[in-house]
C-alpha cells in the first residue's frame, strides 16, 4: 500500500517507547481520536499520527489549519498520579519540541509562554495539552502540530505570520524522524516533572523566552494585564513587573501591545 511518508520504517522505532502507534492519512483530528481512544477503556500510552485533519483544533478554540504534509501528532500518557501543575506541564511539552526540532535548526528557537514555538517572532509550531478523565485512570493528551514544510499559498491561509522546518535547515528530516525524537523528549522529560517538578526546566525556559525583558499585554477573558516580562518561576507562572510591582500570571495570551491583543481577539471564533 502507498503511504505519504518517505521512511514510514522510521515509525517501528517507536513502538518500543509507546503500547500502540497508528498512523492516519487523514482524519478530524489527533486530539480528537487520542479522546475516543481513551474512551473506549484502552489504558496504554498511545501514539496518533496524521497526514493531514479536516479538523484541527488550536488553543482558545481556534482552528489549526492542516495541509497534507505537515506533521500532526497527538501523544496520550496514562497519568498514574494527580497533576499539580497542569500549566507548568504545558511548558515542559513546549521545550521538548523545540529540543526536539532544534537537532536540525541552523537557527535559534524561542518559546512564546504558554507553549508555543516561535522563529524571529514568526509561529513554527503550537501545543494543545488536553487532559481526559476515565476509568480506570486518567490521561494528558499532548497534541503537537508542527509546520513543516508549507507552499507559499498555504502560509496566506494562515491568519498569522508563520514559518516552517524546511525555512530553518539545509538538509530537511524527513517527518518520522522528527516524529521520534519529539516521543523521546516528551516522555523523558513528563518523567523528570512528574520526579522533580518545574524546577529543573525553569533556566531551560527563561533562555529562549522570546519575550523576557519586552513589555507585554496580558489577556485572560476581560482580564488585560501589561508590565515588563521577567521569564517564569519555578512554578511556570509568568512574572510581569507592573505599576502594581511583580505580578504573577498563571493563564492568558501574551501579546506585544493592547492593539495586537484587541485585534486578535476580535479575529477568534
Ligand atoms: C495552538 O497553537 O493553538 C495549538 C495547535 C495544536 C495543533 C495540533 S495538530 C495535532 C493535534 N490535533 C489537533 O486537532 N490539534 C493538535
Amino acid at each position: 500500500m502507498s503511504t505519504p511518508y518517505a521512511k514510514p520504517d522510521l515509525f517501528d522505532q517507536i513502538r518500543p517507547l509507546v503500547d500502540q502507534v497508528r498512523v492516519f492519512g487523514e482524519i478530524d483530528s489527533t486530539n480528537d481520536e487520542a479522546r475516543r481512544t481513551i474512551m473506549s477503556g484502552f489504558t496504554g500510552s498511545n501514539l496518533i499520527i496524521a497526514n493531514t485533519q479536516s479538523s484541527g483544533r488550536g488553543r482558545r478554540g481556534r482552528k489549526w489549519v492542516s495541509p497534507a504534509g505537515g506533521i500532526y501528532m497527538s501523544l496520550t500518557l496514562p497519568l498514574h498520579a494527580s497533576l499539580t501543575q497542569p500549566q507548568a506541564l504545558s511548558l515542559v511539552s513546549a521545550i521538548s519540541v523545540k529540543q526536539s526540532l532544534e537537532s536540525w535548526s541552523q537557527v535559534p528557537i524561542k518559546l512564546k509562554w504558554p507553549n508555543d514555538l516561535l522563529v524571529e517572532g514568526k509561529k513554527l509550531a503550537g501545543i494543545l495539552l488536553e487532559f481526559q478523565t476515565s476509568e480506570p485512570m486518567d490521561h494528558i493528551v499532548f497534541g503537537v502540530g508542527i509546520n513543516y514544510s508549507l507552499t507559499n499559498a498555504q502560509k496566506e491561509r494562515i491568519d498569522r505570520e508563520v514559518t516552517d522546518v524546511k525555512e530553518l535547515t539545509e538538509k530537511l528530516p524527513v517527518r518520522e524522524e522528527i516524529v521520534l525524537s519529539i516521543c523521546t523528549n516528551l516522555i523523558e522529560n513528563s518523567r523528570r516533572f512528574f520526579n522533580e517538578g518545574f524546577d529543573p526546566f525553569e533556566r531551560i525556559w527563561n533562555a529562549s523566552d522570546y519575550y523576557l525583558g519586552s513589555n507585554i499585554v496580558i489577556k485572560s477573558g476581560t482580564s488585560e494585564k501589561s508590565g515588563k516580562s521577567l521569564g517564569v518561576n519555578g512554578k511556570a507562572d509568568l512574572i510581569i513587573e507592573s505599576d502594581h510591582g511583580q505580578e504573577l500570571i498563571s493563564s492568558g495570551e501574551i501579546y506585544f501591545d493592547l492593539n495586537e491583543a484587541r485585534r486578535s481577539f476580535d479575529g477568534d471564533t
